[in-house]
């Protein structure tokens, strides 16, 4: 009803317009004195975080690209290998197992029956368990040893939205905690981090106060019949929730790719108006890696593809190439992809809502996948 949304025109805008209190509700009372406090885990204990060998991340949709983007960061903070994988893969597969891989599940509803069985089979396999949910007293987290709520409040929308970014502020929260007990970071680069992660609130506001602008964007591309998403580094999995985005809402062909993968495939796409966004690093704080990008957009735009650069403010690098620049506010290169996922969420729903499509309830699809 109306009513339940709040004034908004539909639930996916006001879930989008939530990621500030998501991501803020998510870390509320879990930093203290420049700790990660995380009573949840309390049957964790210290010695055992230290004994873990691997983290396997298990997934459907958009939780799975949340997984990605943490991989980064805990395998950069804790120093322990993180693999990735779809539950329903995962579950097939016969995976090597033991109690000193840590299985972290990641889950809006709790119900998503591939993660479910796949979350059995990893402790029936001797495993631990640790899921993050949002949904409290959902399946998944009675099926593990511990959990980790996101606190984003209930998602209604089919596409997930605020789940997303509130899944990677928990997946921070425990990667930070991981480094502190493993002695990886030291308490001045901890602090750094965790001084980060507060500040996601504020800036996410000041990336949805640009909404207006993708809308325009999204009017004029109403048309567009395929689009692609480049990315790299933790802009990679951001550039395949672009695309699945807008698969999702739009009904429109998407594709995210690894921009260091373009001259390997993806550059044969690119013909003369083909809409390429690229969610491109920042000059500051990953400077191996920026000018690698701003020449991929080079090379793409001297194929004739229209570029949508998603760029720090202030990164004029871009501006030479690009021919819409959406900005992001500065930040910490692991902390980018929090910020940059919203204009191509934006983007998506402001396309479907051009196309006249019913952003909450897209076609076939399910807000839980509760059948395998
Ligand atoms: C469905 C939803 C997606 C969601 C995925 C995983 O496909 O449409 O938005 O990302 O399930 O859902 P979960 O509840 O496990 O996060």
């Amino acid at each position: 009803s109306a009513a339940e949304k709040g004034g908004w025109s539909s639930f996916m805008r006001k879930e989008v317009s939530e990621q500030p209190e998501a991501v803020a509700n998510t870390l509320l009372g879990r930093i203290v004195d420049g700790a990660v406090v995380i009573p949840e885990l309390e049957d964790f204990g210290d010695e055992e975080l230290r004994g873990i060998r691997r983290i396997t991340v298990i997934a459907c949709g958009t939780a799975a690209y949340a997984g990605m983007v943490a991989k980064y960061a805990i395998e950069q903070w804790a120093r322990v290998p993180v693999e990735v994988e779809l539950s329903h893969e995962f579950r097939y597969r016969e995976p090597v197992l033991d109690p000193e891989t840590l299985v972290v599940s990641v889950s809006q509803s709790g119900e998503t029956m591939d993660t479910l069985m796949a979350v059995k089979y990893a402790r029936e396999q001797g495993a631990r368990t640790i899921s993050i949910c949002n949904t409290q007293g959902a399946t998944i987290p009675r099926e593990s040893d511990a959990v980790v709520y996101t606190h984003a409040g209930p998602e209604v929308a089919v596409a997930s939205t605020k789940a997303f970014v509130a899944q990677i502020a928990a997946l921070y929260l425990f990667g930070l905690h991981l480094a502190r007990v493993r002695g990886t970071l030291s308490p001045e680069k901890l602090a750094a981090q965790l001084a980060e992660l507060q500040a996601v609130p504020d800036k996410l506001q000041t990336v949805l106060a640009q909404g207006e602008r993708v809308g325009e964007l999204a009017h004029w591309m109403a048309d567009t019949r395929s689009v692609l998403f480049l990315g790299r580094h933790v802009g990679y999995p951001i550039a395949l929730e672009g695309a699945l985005k807008l698969k999702e809402l739009a009904y429109i062909h998407a594709e995210g790719f690894a921009a260091g993968e373009l001259k390997h495939g993806p550059i044969a796409l690119i013909e003369p108006g083909q809409p390429v966004f690229v969610v491109v690093p920042s000059p500051r704080g990953s400077a191996a890696l920026h000018p690698k990008v701003v020449s991929n957009i080079q090379e793409i735009r001297a194929r004739g593809a229209r570029v949508i650069a998603i760029a720090e403010a202030g990164d004029a690098a871009v501006l030479p190439y690009a021919d819409e620049v959406l900005r992001i506010p500065l930040a910490a290169p692991l902390f980018e992809p929090l910020l940059a996922v919203v204009p191509l969420q934006l983007f998506a729903m402001e396309l479907a809502q051009a196309k006249g499509l019913d952003v909450d309830q897209p076609r076939n699809l399910a807000k839980s996948v509760t059948v395998e």
